[in-house]
């Protein structure tokens, strides 16, 4: 059995020197644990895949073979910074699997929000499965576990897991972040290099922009998520309020509505934006978001965004709505 209770005198980790200490220990851990066998990781490119990455490349190089999954639900720019930052920058060995056709082929159609949970997952397993046969002998399997996920008070992962990873292939977990708190990961994480807005960056779902393209997914709605998604974060980067709301996000609903572009009438999308604070996801209140900040997003989406002509803001608190969508 696995001891799963974070040591009563572990200091809480709040500064660089700790978290040096702390990478050095892992560090001396991890070499233990595997010596110079290779060790498997998903890494999703979110807080916690990557602070593991970082911290296996700094223990045992291109032992760590990283599979970053492009599902084609990621955000604007994330695969291509998960390319930069681990093969680039750190020299890490990055098999990157293009599974966009595969994912949204399998979506086409599928309108009913778990089900769509449910295929995303279980696509995302298979694909991660074929890979990890492609890398033969390997036992160990790298997992960016923090301490919410184990004591289950985190509702995000426990309630809404995706799927998990394969089972059947009998792999020994190496899991350096499972006593720290998610804090405690972003200090870590700055001190092993990563950059700022991966470190910091807001929470984001399993099934990515999936669930933020309402109904069943298209290719051209889910462009207009992906783009009015990376507006929103720019202007918000932009006001300052980038790290100080908890999450901020766009939606694109499957109905249109009439409106008019250079004197003709349209029919197209809206773009809903949402903007949260929250301590635990169980509740959250709507950041009032400046309304020329509003203005500003409303008019750059309306003029970027193809196949969009109106920009709502979701009023709403949790409950009664959840902070997604669907
Ligand atoms: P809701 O919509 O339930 O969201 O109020 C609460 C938090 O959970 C995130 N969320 C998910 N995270 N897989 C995830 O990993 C999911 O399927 C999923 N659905 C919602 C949501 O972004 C928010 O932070």
């Amino acid at each position: 059995m696995q001891n799963n209770k974070r040591p009563e005198n572990m200091e809480r980790i709040t500064t660089s020197e700790l978290a040096q200490a702390f990478i050095a220990e892992q560090i001396a851990a991890i070499k233990t644990q595997v010596g110079d066998k290779k060790v498997l990781l998903a890494l999703s490119g979110g807080v916690d895949s990557s602070v593991v990455a970082a911290l296996l490349i700094r223990a045992i190089g291109k032992n760590l073979v990283c599979v970053h999954v492009n599902h084609g639900l990621l955000r604007k720019g994330e695969p291509e910074q998960v390319i930069q930052v681990f093969r680039h920058e750190m020299d890490a060995n990055l098999v990157y699997v293009d599974a966009v056709d595969r994912f949204l082929n399998k979506l086409a159609g599928v309108a009913e929000p778990e089900q769509k949970r449910k295929i995303i997952g279980a696509e995302f397993i298979r694909v991660f499965e074929e890979e990890a046969r492609k890398q033969e002998g390997i036992k160990f399997l790298a997992q960016g576990t923090i301490y919410p996920d184990i004591l289950e008070s985190g509702p995000v992962k426990a309630h809404h897991n995706v799927g998990g990873l394969p089972e059947d292939l009998q792999f020994e977990l190496v899991e350096p972040l499972k006593f720290l708190f998610k804090d405690e990961v972003r200090v870590v994480g700055h001190e092993l290099g990563l950059p700022d807005n991966m470190v910091y960056r807001q929470p984001f779902p399993g099934p990515g922009l999936g669930v933020r393209c309402v109904g069943a997914i298209t290719r051209d709605r889910l462009e207009a998520v992906r783009e009015s998604d990376a507006i929103l974060r720019e202007e918000f980067a932009n006001a300052g309020l980038e790290g100080k709301v908890w999450q901020y996000f766009t939606i694109v609903p499957d109905f249109k509505t009439v409106g008019v572009k250079n004197n003709v009438r349209c029919f197209e999308w809206p773009v809903v934006l949402r903007a949260v604070n929250t301590r635990d996801a169980m509740t959250a209140t709507v950041e009032d978001v400046p309304f020329a900040l509003l203005q500003k997003i409303t008019a750059r989406i309306t003029a970027e965004v193809p196949g969009v002509n109106r920009v709502l803001f979701d009023l709403t608190p949790k409950p009664t709505g959840t902070i997604e969508w669907e």
